[in-house]
């Protein structure tokens, strides 16, 4: 569905990805795991069309999308939910989900859409009216995943979703990312905590310093202690 061939991005000097291939097929939920700087945020930035690729290509269903910019990616059925939960703080939860959705043209879609995404996150109904600034945390992430939902994306990719939230709000989130993957949408998930995304994910690929250090089942990569140390700096130190 989803395919990145030898992707590079580069910030003057700065390699931030170095040509790596990477697939998701439909349906999957693919991790992209890696330390701080590793270059998660770029390889999802580049398919977004937010920062543009230094050489490779990006196909996307077949098609290749490499040069497309972000406005053509969404109509595509490419969506992102950004790091650090960017939602518009003085607009109101049902202003900002709204926006999520302007680019389906059909009013029945978009309402049907917009039922869904309430059902599926409760508290923003809830909070329908409130400004989006004043909500929690855990809130605005579920009001970043769903207004990014309201585009009816056949792709999510999912930029740190659990970032800075409580254990309970993080078990929250993946609870509904496993609700996502079960309604057959397609994966890409950012995430440093990796146990949990290993959890949820099927395949998974491990980014450091911008090359791909590992690429295969989630469950394999789940149980290797070696590389979950030695890149991620987690599990014990041999
Ligand atoms: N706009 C930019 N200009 C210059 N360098 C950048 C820019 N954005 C990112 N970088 C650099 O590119 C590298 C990869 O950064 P990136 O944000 O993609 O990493 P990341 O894996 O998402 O990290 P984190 O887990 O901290 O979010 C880093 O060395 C970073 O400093
Ligand atoms: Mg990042």
């Amino acid at each position: 569905m989803l395919e990145l061939n030898s992707v590079s991005v580069d910030y003057g000097a700065v390699k931030a990805v170095q040509s790596v291939n990477l697939r998701v097929n439909e349906g999957e939920v693919v991790a992209l795991l890696g330390p701080n700087g590793a270059g998660k945020t770029s390889l999802i930035s580049a398919v977004m069309g937010i920062v543009q690729v230094s050489s490779g290509n990006i196909r996307f269903e077949g098609r290749d999308v490499t040069l497309a910019p972000p406005e053509e990616k969404v109509r595509c059925g490419i969506g992102i939910s950004p790091e650090g939960r960017r939602v518009f703080a003085n607009l109101t939860v049902a202003e900002n989900l709204q926006l999520g959705g302007s680019a389906q043209p059909d009013k029945a879609i978009r309402a049907e859409q917009l039922t869904k995404y309430l059902e599926m996150f409760p508290i923003l109904k809830e909070r329908y009216h409130q400004k989006a600034g004043t909500l929690s945390g855990g809130e605005q992430q579920q009001l970043a995943i769903s207004r990014c939902l309201m585009s009816r994306p056949r792709i999510v990719m999912l930029d740190e979703p659990s970032l800075g939230l409580a254990p309970v709000i993080v078990e929250r989130i993946f609870e509904l990312i496993a609700e996502l993957k079960a309604s057959g949408l397609t994966i890409l998930l950012v995430e440093q905590n990796a146990n949990e995304a290993l959890s949820v994910a099927d395949r998974a690929y491990l980014l450091h310093s911008g090359r791909l250090r590992f690429e295969g089942a989630a469950q394999e990569l789940l149980n290797s202690h070696d590389l979950m140390s030695h890149y991620m700096g987690l599990g014990e130190a041999q």
